[in-house]
């Protein structure tokens, strides 16, 4: 690849073409936060803007309306968009004519004069450290160097590149080395179920799960989530997601993850990878790294020609948004997705420290890193840099057939630019994932065959014919859609575990007067007026109800309308079916005892009890939701504020102004501020329910009737404000630069460390949640499993060594497309239209040859293995003490020692108040006692020394808290 080509498809070739062709937009684009004018803000605080992704959605040809509305509105702002650009245009070249002098006084015109934001904070790290060398893999990697052997230059490049958004079935896919021997790769997401898919569950959100805090239901949904990819002929499942961690909690997204804690998100990650993988379904630990909000993750997408960076320090990268990796590499996780965002600059798919240094070398990630979809910002550089896979193939352009690889990777390699070995490795690793999780046994993927296609279902159509190549010009229709239900059924219908996961997943944060669980022939006996016939219970809210245009009609369901069972994004799916609350709630409660009065809006007349009759019990639902940037719904996606939205704190006020029993449910995509209400007399309950998935109302129903025990605790705290969470907690929504430059000030202290470390009382804290019996710890014994010593044992010595290759650089004639090859329109193939290679020096990056020492952390997978050693075994008993088997959390939370000078630079180390190093959850009989036990590793007790760059565990003594929750924890003892 020469040069040009690669400059031309890099951040800097970006500005370079942005300075050449000035022009109108160009100006536009360049300038940062401080010229553009408000309108201007406010539209990009709002995100009406047309995306890409949306231009494409699926939704065109599967569900329509919602998305086609958004592209009205889009299109709506894009022209008054377009109006400001021009006026905007005028005036700044009036100014241009009206002399240099202007421009130099910088009056609203700092396009040039402004420094592009810098390169380079992110330290060089090459070469690509190799796959290959660890015993648990050696098998899988021999059986891949053979196939990988076999392969052409041309082959293994079709095993790096997508072919193109929309150009097969899959949201992503590889064409494969059919020569060889190497199937197409299909790639769908995601984290709750196969998107845009039929007859497949909608398990609850990760975030639900989280709040399960159970270990064996984590497993139990991955086990699920793999086992339906598979059915559906799922190669690589594009989930779980553990970034963005949840550092604000507004972030877009933070409901495709577990939870605002690294352990916590970690556990649970690593829980649904075993699942997934245990059913031989590649799983994606995504998205790497620090990408936390939505507001300008992406290049172009928010309208500025830069994505954020998220600038983070070495420390808290190690101790916060690494550790859940760190958790799933352990776990042998086959795939890591890098994200859109930059990471101190560097773009995270091109991030060499981060890719090379910190996941292939310090974790010894043996797996492929794919990039998020049009992610890749450079062609060579993200190559050198670690990336293996390009999603969905395109460029920087969507669906335009201009791969940054493809044919430029093979021309890279035949020019030299890229080793030859790193395109070895890059193909390697994937086929070695492949052997590993046993995808060559083609009972369980069969080898896709003409006029058989796997998947057997299609992301473009729900028709039963349709195009092989969607975003193509080959308009051959053939079946897509197979319809397979892959839901299980009788004892296995998933949707059984899905119920499971969701009740357990809800957290009971205020119980007064013990109004829950509530009897099927009304309320609680005492609450109840005997001289009426009926008990009467008043169910209020949209969130109660059926959408009745159904479940998905909203694409990707990006719309807060009726219940809400998910975000919103490419981690949605396709509800097969949604039951709303009331449908439970009617077939739960005794109708001939009780009369249910639905008033299914938000809109609710002050004087509701004169129109819909005094209610006995009065059940409120209210929402927040938010999702992905690429679709908005009422200009959310990231949440700029944790209101309930849609009038909800109204809804519940108007409610309790005159119903003395109201009990309020909460369904949202994280915390959600309560204040307006939650000490109201009347507002007995308060149920936090997260994103159940299809079984809502049964889920709900379990809970609120106590078929199960309120068993969720709160994943993320619940704060009493915004601003509560710290400055570091709020959404970046104003650009501040034409890169916007988030710092990570506030380090490790996100969330309840956050308000631990400040002294401030939030209103239910991290890891809380009611029961409906009650617990008793007792007897905390710690016990000296290792010793403390300050470091781990040396990185252990590699004892497998990476297959090898032939280095010669094969005949490019033997790259060029075959003679009479017929050629789809936008489809990414790697072949080259002739064979002249151009021979000029690639520009290598700065440290490019200087070979980094090998991290003293690393050595294992997860990183060295002398981490994960246990050294102290914490033991409780906990004693159900109320009169009814219920579930406690037994959460374990480890305060370093004071005082810790770092071994290396001698300068004191904070650590937070506290931080959740384990936990398990026991379920209890009344009056029974179990002893749980939870084992710290040196890593839980370690710190991330900067200097030393490794984890040391320092002297002194810790002090290692247990109880229910961050706040709540009787027993303590030294180690
Ligand atoms: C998302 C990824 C997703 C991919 C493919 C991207 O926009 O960030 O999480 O896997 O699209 O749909």
């Amino acid at each position: 690849m020469t040069r040009e080509a690669d400059l031309s498809s890099s951040r800097e070739g970006l500005l370079k073409h942005g300075a050449a062709t000035l022009s109108c937009d160009s100006l536009d684009n360049y300038r940062s936060s401080s010229e553009l004018d408000l309108d201007e803000l406010e539209l990009l605080e709002g995100q009406t803007s047309p995306r890409p992704r949306g231009e494409w959605s699926p939704s065109k040809r599967k569900k329509d309306n919602g998305k086609e509305n958004e592209h009205k509105r889009a299109q709506k702002a894009k022209r008054k968009r377009g109006w400001l650009r021009s006026k905007t245009c005028w005036v700044v070249s009036a100014i241009l004519l009206g002399g240099l002098l202007v421009l130099m006084g910088g009056f609203k015109m700092f396009v040039y004069k402004k420094p592009q934001p810098m390169d380079g904070l992110s330290p060089p790290w090459y070469p690509s450290p190799k796959g290959g060398t660890y015993l648990q893999w050696q098998k899988s990697y021999l059986m891949a160097a053979t196939l990988v052997s076999k392969m052409s230059l041309v082959e293994k490049v079709n095993v790096t590149t997508g072919t193109g958004w929309a150009s097969d079935l899959c949201v992503g896919n590889t064409a494969g080395a059919f020569d060889a021997g190497f199937p197409p790769l299909c790639l769908q997401d995601g984290p709750l179920g196969i998107r845009f898919a039929d007859h497949a569950t909608a398990w609850p959100a990760g975030i639900t799960v989280g709040a399960t805090w159970n270990k064996d239901l984590m497993y139990k949904r991955g086990r699920g989530l793999g086992l339906e990819h598979r059915l559906k002929g799922v190669n690589v499942m594009l989930g779980p997601a553990m970034g963005p961690l949840g550092r604000m909690p507004g972030g877009g997204r933070n409901w495709e993850g577990f939870g605002s804690d690294p352990v916590l998100q970690g556990i649970a990650a690593a829980q649904t990878i075993r699942g997934i993988q245990d059913e031989g379904v590649i799983a994606t630990a995504k998205h790497y790294i620090a990408n936390e909000q939505e507001h300008f993750r992406q290049a172009g997408e928010w309208e500025l020609p830069h994505a954020i960076s998220s600038n983070i320090d070495d420390r808290t990268l190690h101790e916060l948004y690494l550790w859940p990796f760190a958790d799933s590499i352990r776990v042998g996780v086959g795939s890591v997705m890098c994200s859109y965002n930059m990471v101190n600059s560097s773009s995270a798919c091109s991030n060499s420290k981060l890719l090379n240094g910190v996941l292939k070398d310090e974790l010894g990630f043996q797996g492929f890193v794919q990039s998020d979809w049009l992610a890749q910002r450079s062609g060579v550089a993200s190559a050198l840099a670690g990336l293996d896979m390009t999603m969905p193939g395109d460029g920087l352009i969507w669906a335009d057939g201009q791969s940054l690889w493809g044919p430029r990777l093979t021309e890279a390699v035949l020019n030299g630019s890229v080793p030859i070995e790193r395109i070895n490795d890059m193909a390697l690793r994937t086929v070695a994932v492949w052997y590993q999780l046993g995808q060559d046994n083609q009972t369980l993927f069969p080898i896709p065959l003409e006029g058989n296609p796997r998947p057997n279902f299609s992301s473009w159509t729900n028709d039963k014919m349709g195009h092989l190549h969607e975003s193509t010009d080959d308009d051959t229709m053939v079946v897509v859609n197979n319809f397979t239900d892959v839901q299980g059924d009788g004892k296995n219908f998933h949707g059984r575990l899905a119920q499971e996961i969701a009740a357990e997943g809800t957290v009971l944060v205020k119980n007064g007067d013990n109004i829950l669980p509530l009897s099927p022939s009304g309320g609680p006996e005492h609450t109840r007026d005997r001289r009426r016939a009926k008990y009467n219970v008043g169910v209020f809210g949209e969130d109660a109800g059926p959408n009745p245009k159904g479940p998905n009609a909203c694409a990707d369901r990006s719309c807060n309308d009726f219940t809400l069972a998910s975000g919103w994004g490419s981690g949605a799916v396709e509800f097969p079916f949604l039951t709303p609350p009331i449908e439970a709630l009617e077939s739960t409660f005794d109708l001939d005892q009780v009369q249910i009065t639905q008033v299914l809006t938000n809109d609710l007349p002050d004087d509701w009890s004169a129109v819909h009759g005094t209610q006995d019990l009065c059940i409120v639902f209210i929402t927040s939701d938010a999702g992905e940037g690429f679709a908005s719904w009422n200009h959310i996606t990231d949440r700029i504020d944790l209101y309930p939205q849609k009038g909800g704190d109204d809804l519940v006020k108007k409610v309790a102004a005159s119903c003395a029993n109201t009990i309020v449910i909460v369904h949202a995509v994280g915390a959600v501020i309560l204040e307006r209400w939650i000490d109201l007399p009347n507002v007995k309950a308060v149920v936090l329910a997260n994103l159940p998935g299809e079984e809502s109302g049964n889920a709900l129903a379990d809970v609120l009737f106590g078929r199960v025990d309120a068993s969720g605790r709160l994943p993320y705290t619940v704060g009493k404000s915004l601003s509560d969470y710290g400055p570091g907690g709020k959404i970046m929504a104003k650009p501040n630069g034409v890169a916007p430059q988030q710092d990570f000030n506030e380090g490790l202290l996100i969330d309840y460390r956050h308000f631990d470390a400040n002294s401030i009382t939030p209103r239910y804290e991290f890891g809380f949640g009611l029961s409906y019996t009650t617990f008793t710890f007792s007897d905390l014994k710690l016990k000296t499993l290792k010793p403390k010593t300050p470091l781990p044992s040396p990185r252990p010595n590699a004892t497998v060594l990476p297959p090898t290759f032939s280095t010669l650089i094969p005949d490019p004639e033997t790259a060029v497309f075959p003679a009479g090859f017929r050629k789809l329109k936008n489809y990414i193939y790697p072949y080259l239209d002739n064979s002249t290679i151009k021979h000029e020096p690639y520009p290598y990056p700065p440290g490019y040859n200087t070979a980094q020492p090998l991290s003293p952390a690393g050595g294992g997978e997860g990183g060295n293995p002398s981490l994960y050693d246990e050294h102290v075994s914490v033991s409780v008993n906990v004693t159900n003490t109320g009169k009814r088997t219920g579930k406690q959390v037994v959460q374990v939370y480890v305060s370093f020692p004071s005082d810790v000078a770092d071994v290396s630079t001698g300068r004191k180390i904070d650590f937070p108040v506290r931080a959740l190093r384990g936990f398990e959850k026991a379920e209890i009989n009344a009056t029974e006692t179990t002893t749980v036990e939870v084992n710290l590793t040196r890593k839980d007790l370690s710190y991330w020394s900067v200097g030393r760059q490794n984890w040391v565990m320092p002297d002194g003594e810790f002090t290692v808290a247990v109880g229910a929750s961050s706040r709540d924890l009787p027993l303590q003892g030294s180690w």
